[in-house]
């Protein structure tokens, strides 16, 4: 798996109009890179015509949450199975659903879990809100999130873990450099050291928050980052491929 990752949460965004102009410009102008991926997380009503438009492309479509079950009276929630072959990557726990949708540690475990069954891989979001920062727990906070999502999976070669911290999200406030690299290597590195102390494949780590053009390399700079996941400048075409080309260009160094 090529470890450079640049991932687009679109979140609740875009007409069908809009997304399909953004993944067309998108298909054109990014170079294939067989040493890196892009990933483009569309809503649910959108992933099969974004597929469409990105057929023979290298760009890989990722779902932005899915249900634990595999079916069943479960209104308005969407399966693994029913992902799978649409999309190659699902992102979970994200700060959004557990906060405004009241997901726990334990139910984002369980739908880690169902992803991998179902032949997705999971990219599983942590991170601390303002207040566990400021009184010093952050990297704790961090730590049981990864510690309870990865419960029970015993392989996590296709796992991706992505560190954003809450108040980051959509604020235009970022951590420093050195925030980042201490909760990364503490909250998560040191974690998945304790898990898989025999797995030679350590998850890809990205950092989300605010991503930018002007702060990206701030984060891909840490050798410990693979590369970003990325919600309002992803809605934005010369937002997103700049940021496409400085991670790539900061990995390659
Ligand atoms: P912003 O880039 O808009 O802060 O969102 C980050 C995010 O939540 C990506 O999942």
């Amino acid at each position: 798996m090529p470890r450079p990752m640049i991932v687009g949460n679109w979140k609740m965004n875009n007409s069908l109009e809009q997304a399909l102009q953004l993944v067309a410009s998108l298909k054109d102008s990014l170079t294939p890179n067989p040493n890196a991926e892009i990933v483009v997380c569309p809503a649910f009503p959108f992933v099969i015509e974004v597929s469409r438009v990105l057929e023979n492309s290298s760009i890989k479509i990722g779902a932005q949450n899915m249900h634990s079950a595999q079916s069943g009276a479960f209104t308005g929630e969407v399966s693994g199975s029913m992902l799978a072959g649409l999309c190659e990557y699902v992102i979970l726990g994200h700060s959004e659903r557990r906060s405004l949708f009241g997901e726990t540690n334990r139910f984002i475990n369980i739908k880690v879990v169902s992803a991998l069954d179902n032949g997705l891989k999971p990219i599983l979001c942590v991170g601390e809100t303002e207040q566990e920062r400021d009184s010093g727990n952050a990297s704790t906070v961090v730590r049981t999130q990864v510690k309870s999502g990865l419960a029970d999976v015993a392989d996590i070669t296709s796992v991706t873990i992505a560190y954003e911290p809450i108040w980051a999200i959509g604020t235009g406030k970022i951590p420093s450099q050195e925030a980042v690299h201490e909760i990364i290597s503490h909250g998560i590195f040191e974690v998945l050291q304790e898990i898989y102390p025999d797995s030679y494949n350590i998850p890809r780590i990205l950092y989300g928050g605010s991503v930018t053009p002007q702060n990206v390399v701030n984060f891909t700079a840490d050798p410990l980052i693979d590369g970003v996941l990325v919600g309002g400048a992803s809605l934005d075409y010369n937002l997103f491929s700049q940021i496409v080309a400085l991670t790539l260009e900061a990995k390659a160094n």
